[in-house]
């Protein structure tokens, strides 16, 4: 296929676009708690096919504000906050030493909504780390001591050469590497999206108080 065949218009991608009629959401049906409505969402979300239910957009910035986000699965969340696992040495991971705060967007098309969180994060203890670890495949946890996250390499041979020296090391136990693990981001926001007909969205925020949430409905 030429270039010209597979080239998209300005006007396709300004015809994208689609009425949301799926379902509605107003600071009376949301639940009290957000901690529930998402574990509610999360569980519709479960049962509706998707690929990947649980990628999720992490944004962090550096020291000094300088923002990058990218995908990466959420492995746990209750009371206490949201999971995920990655290198401590990675970009991310100066990024949340230097700046420990964060945002989490999880967006699922097919039900028409998106949540942002945002909070601070964490390391969680090695413990809850190694457990996760364990529970992995052996390849990945392999591939967990192979790959230094984030560092520029020549090409892939780096890394598959790493790779089986810790294959060689490791045959049966892997134990975790030392830079890597999970956070927990401790939401103090959460905003649940729904999309409605006629851009006119809708938007409900929860805002961490003392003892409580303030719910407040935003403009879309
Ligand atoms: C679907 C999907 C899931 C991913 N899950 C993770 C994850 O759980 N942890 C992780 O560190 N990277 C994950 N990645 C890779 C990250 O998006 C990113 O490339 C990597 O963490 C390096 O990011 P950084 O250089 O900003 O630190 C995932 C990527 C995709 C597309």
């Amino acid at each position: 296929m030429s270039s010209k065949e597979t080239k998209i218009s300005e006007k396709e991608l300004q015809n994208l676009r689609k009425q949301y009629t799926k379902s509605s959401l107003s600071a009376n049906s949301v639940n009290k708690d957000p901690f529930k409505q998402f574990e509610k969402w999360f569980g519709e979300v479960m049962k509706s096919g998707f690929y990947e239910p649980n990628a999720m957009t992490l944004a962090t910035a550096s020291k000094n504000g300088i923002p990058s986000a990218r995908v990466v699965l959420l492995k746990g969340f209750d009371d206490s906050g949201f999971v995920f696992f990655s290198n401590y040495k990675s970009r991310k991971g100066k990024d949340i030493e230097q700046n420990p705060f964060g945002c989490l967007l999880l967006y699922w098309d097919k039900l028409e909504r998106q949540v942002r969180i945002e909070g601070k994060i964490e390391k969680i203890s090695k413990e809850e780390s190694e457990a996760y670890f364990n529970t992995r495949p052996y390849k990945s946890r392999l591939g967990a001591w192979a790959s230094n996250q984030s560092s520029v390499i020549e090409d892939r041979s780096v890394i598959v050469k790493e790779f089986l020296k810790y294959m060689v090391k490791f045959r049966n136990h892997v134990p975790l590497p030392p830079d890597w693990g999970g956070y927990r981001l401790i939401p103090g926001s959460f905003e649940f999206w729904q999309g409605r007909p006629n851009r006119l969205h809708d938007r409900i925020r929860f805002s961490k108080q003392k003892k409580s949430w303030k719910i407040e409905r935003l403009a879309p």
